[in-house]
């Protein structure tokens, strides 16, 4: 594997709303599972305590799920985005990290307590990451969304109490090309001497 092709999976990932509810042409959910069940295993985590936790949404799951979040956000506005998540995706990956594994950490290395929830997040964030950006690479595309708690509560028992819900991977075949992004100077120097 080149170090262009790595660069150039890493712009290729891009935030794309516009989708259609299935998976492209000789991908398989298999294929997505998969992908997910690498990273999760393979992404660092503290300790090496592997918090990292994910499902995977389709189906009537999907829809029931995001159905839910719809009807828990007042105002049409806010609705749009899980609305569109649900009519217009073929799935969701939903992150998680597991805070018996943070409360296990605190517990044996007291010192570094208060830093655990800090690395969870970020373990949490790089699988994220990772997982859009290597989906991007068979063309399943899709978008990061937040409604955590609505999540939370409409998964209900089917994952355990003890997993906090970080993000929500909306997914699909991509039906529109995404918005222009601009940057900003930001020159990443080398420092040898102070
Ligand atoms: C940590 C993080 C949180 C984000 N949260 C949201 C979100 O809640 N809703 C949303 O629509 N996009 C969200 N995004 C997408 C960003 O707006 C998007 O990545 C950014 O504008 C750059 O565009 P690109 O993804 O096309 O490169 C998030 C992205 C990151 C990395």
């Amino acid at each position: 594997m080149s170090t262009q092709t790595i660069l150039k999976a890493i712009a290729s990932r891009r935030t794309i709303y516009a989708l259609k509810p299935e998976l492209p042409t000789g991908v398989a959910l298999s294929d997505v599972q998969s992908i997910v069940q690498a990273i999760i295993k393979d992404t660092p985590t503290s300790f090496n305590s592997q918090v990292n936790r994910a499902i995977i949404l389709t189906g009537d799951a999907h829809k029931k799920v995001w159905g839910q979040v719809v009807d828990g956000i007042e105002g049409d506005a806010g609705k749009k985005r899980p609305q569109s998540a649900k009519d217009e995706a073929y799935g969701s990956i939903i992150f998680f990290t597991d805070d018996a594994t943070t409360e296990g950490l605190q517990a044996k290395f007291p010192a570094w307590s208060s830093a655990f929830p800090d690395f969870a997040n970020h373990s949490t964030g790089a699988a994220q990451i990772s997982t859009w950006t290597t989906l991007a690479t068979i063309n399943v595309f899709g978008h990061l969304q937040h409604f955590n708690g609505y999540i939370k509560a409409a998964l209900g028992d089917a994952v355990p109490k003890t997993w906090t819900v970080h993000a929500q991977l909306v997914f699909g075949s991509k039906a529109g090309e995404p918005g222009e992004k601009t940057y900003i100077d930001n020159e990443v120097k080398v420092i040898s001497s102070l």
